[in-house]
């Protein structure tokens, strides 16, 4: 079983024994013997199959089962001793078992509860809250259902639910460990770099686009969807002037993958301030890193993104020859873009298909009617590019593939899941139920290039209830705390910085961290195996486990954070910081 559906079966369990409980405690009350027999048979089940899922995630990883070991696992054993031994002797009345099995119940959903809630770190305040609960609410059934604990008891109950309610608020907001990012620092001071020899002005506004044939609101980069492809060849130093015409949540220009200095990376409140309507930003930076890359705003970056403000940067290593086509796929109010696009081209032209992902979840995409390889992930070339044939390939949100291929007198065409985006001609092959490429499987090897890291820092993603704004959210969380809580990774310049990433969240995450490309370690324990891949986006699945690492030689505040940006908005979001 995968990581992913063991956690999904805990899951299932832990539901099915509270409901066990609890229903057989309501059963017994109302004397259907029966029914509370075979529901609390059903949560014993389900309490001795979640042993073994528990233990199976447990050689995966203590991330992910703290909480279900710490806090969990002792309250399913009480449910189990308290309950057991009395259904065994509920010979005549079975009223008499619905107190302990309503314990039971409150014990395995206070639990439940954690994971759900909180879920990793495993804290001393949760476990608390949840034994106030339990005491509270099984006093109260008791009371209710048998009028007859003594006045000791109910006081000792009180005194019990009421001294770890305390401890558990206590802890809750006791003063965190770390201070969130530093917010209200001095912007870093642009540098003026050499004499510009590329210049671009983009223009931010709304307008309608038509895609499809359909007219849809957006908002654009010279009344575009996609913004004007920006080109550069290595050595050109790029000037964009940014001009907001009337986007009244301001925006900025954020070169995704694009490793340039602190000062240009265009995130607000971080690097720059937004850019409201009517004012002008200057970016300038020298376009040493070949490859294909993207623009778009970090301004409120979530809804200014999906509404267009977006755009695709390619740095070219010199002249080339043959074709060069960008592919950047996004969804605008619910249709794909871009327009199906039909050329000739003759044959023994050599093709490179840029196929960019702009949109917050993973696209497919599949070529077909011609071998390829995969010449670069992420703008960085890979070494010892195998032919493929019949193979599709998974782009997390943010990355991007180069494929390249050489034209036949047959025709190619390419689908985006399943929608053809792209051919030379007419191709009917069906490419739906092709097999994957796994990047980390792909191309020549070699040698990490550090044997020891001078800073590791473990990244748990995860979902749990954020109660320090406002309004309570139910956030996209990175050990337990949601931006702007989460406290920010400082290093030194200079380290060399590996990660761990562990998903135990449902959700995908394309992770993504500004400034730096970073080399993938292993994925699941499993050592990288194929070329070298240095990602500045990558899905972190349910259940999975990524080791990365980078040397921390781009000084500056750097946003670290989740590319799914609905996720990013909604706390999973931190920053990398060094001088
Ligand atoms: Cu493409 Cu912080 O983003
Ligand atoms: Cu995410």
């Amino acid at each position: 079983m995968t990581t992913a559906s063991l956690l999904a079966a805990d899951l299932v369990l832990a539901i099915l024994a509270a409901v066990g409980w609890l229903g057989g405690g309501a059963a017994a009350a109302a004397r259907r013997r029966p029914l509370a027999l075979g529901l609390a048979a059903v949560a014993l089940l389900a309490t001795l199959a979640r042993a073994t899922t528990v233990v199976a995630l447990a050689r995966v990883g203590w991330w992910f089962v703290a909480e279900k070991v710490v806090i969990a696992a002792p309250l399913s054993l009480a449910a189990v001793a308290v309950a057991g031994p009395r259904l065994l002797r509920a010979a005549d009345d079975i009223r008499t078992v619905a107190v302990p099995l309503l314990f039971s119940g409150y014990a395995v959903s206070g639990a439940l509860l954690v994971t759900v809630l909180h879920g990793y770190p495993v804290s001393a305040s949760a476990g608390l809250l949840v034994v106030a609960g339990v005491v509270t609410a099984t006093a109260v059934s008791w009371r209710l259902i048998d009028a007859r604990p003594s006045r000791t008891v109910s006081r000792a109950a009180v005194a019990v639910a009421v001294a770890a309610l305390l401890a558990g608020t206590g802890l809750a907001v006791a003063p965190g460990a770390a201070p969130a990012a530093p917010h209200d620092h001095a912007y870093p001071q642009a540098r003026i770099p050499d004499e510009p020899t590329r210049r671009f002005t983009l223009t931010a506004g709304t307008t309608t686009v038509s895609v499809g044939g359909h007219d849809v609101a957006a908002w654009a980069f010279d009344a575009q969807v996609p913004g004007p492809e920006l080109t550069a060849t290595v050595g050109d130093v790029l000037e964009v002037t940014l001009r907001n015409r009337d986007i009244g949540r301001g925006v900025t220009l954020h070169w995704h993958g694009y490793d340039v200095p602190n000062d240009q990376d265009g995130v607000p409140g971080v690097t720059q301030s937004a850019v409201l309507p009517g004012q002008e930003f200057v970016y300038r930076f020298r376009a040493d890193q070949a490859g294909t890359y993207w623009y778009h705003t970090h301004s409120v970056s979530d809804v200014g993104v999906r509404m267009g403000l977006y755009g695709v940067l390619v740095v070219r290593p010199g002249p080339t020859n043959g074709l060069d086509v960008s592919v950047p796929v996004h969804t605008l109010a619910g249709r794909p873009l871009p327009d199906a696009k039909v050329e000739q081209v003759a044959a023994g032209v050599p093709v490179r298909l840029r196929l960019i992902n702009t949109d917050s979840t993973t696209h497919r995409y599949a070529l077909a009617g011609t071998a390829f390889q995969v010449a670069a992930i992420d703008g960085y070339e890979l070494s010892g590019a195998t032919s493929l044939r019949d193979t599709a390939v998974l782009i997390p949100a943010g990355g991007r593939y180069d494929l390249v291929f050489t034209a036949a007198d047959t025709p190619v065409a390419l689908d985006v899941d399943g929608r053809r985006v792209y051919s030379t001609g007419v191709v009917s092959t069906e490419t739906g139920g092709w097999p994957v490429l796994d990047p980390l499987t792909y191309g020549q090897p070699a040698a990490v290039p550090w044997s020891r890291f001078d800073r590791t820092f473990t990244l748990v993603l995860d979902r749990g209830l954020d109660l320090r704004g406002l309004l309570p959210r139910y956030a996209h969380t990175v050990n337990g705390a949601a931006a702007p809580d989460i406290p920010p990774q400082v290093v030194r310049r200079g380290d060399v910085v590996r990660f761990t990433i562990v998903n135990r969240s449902q959700a995908v995450h394309p992770w993504h961290l500004h400034g730096h490309h970073v080399l993938v370690l292993s994925r699941d324990r499993r050592p990288a195996a194929g070329s070298p891949l240095w990602l500045d986006s990558f899905d972190v699945r349910p259940g999975e486990v990524w080791e990365v690492a980078f040397r921390a030689d781009n000084p500056g505040m750097w946003a670290n954070h989740c590319h799914n940006l609905g996720h990013a908005d909604a706390g999973m979001m931190l920053h990398l910081l060094y001088s």
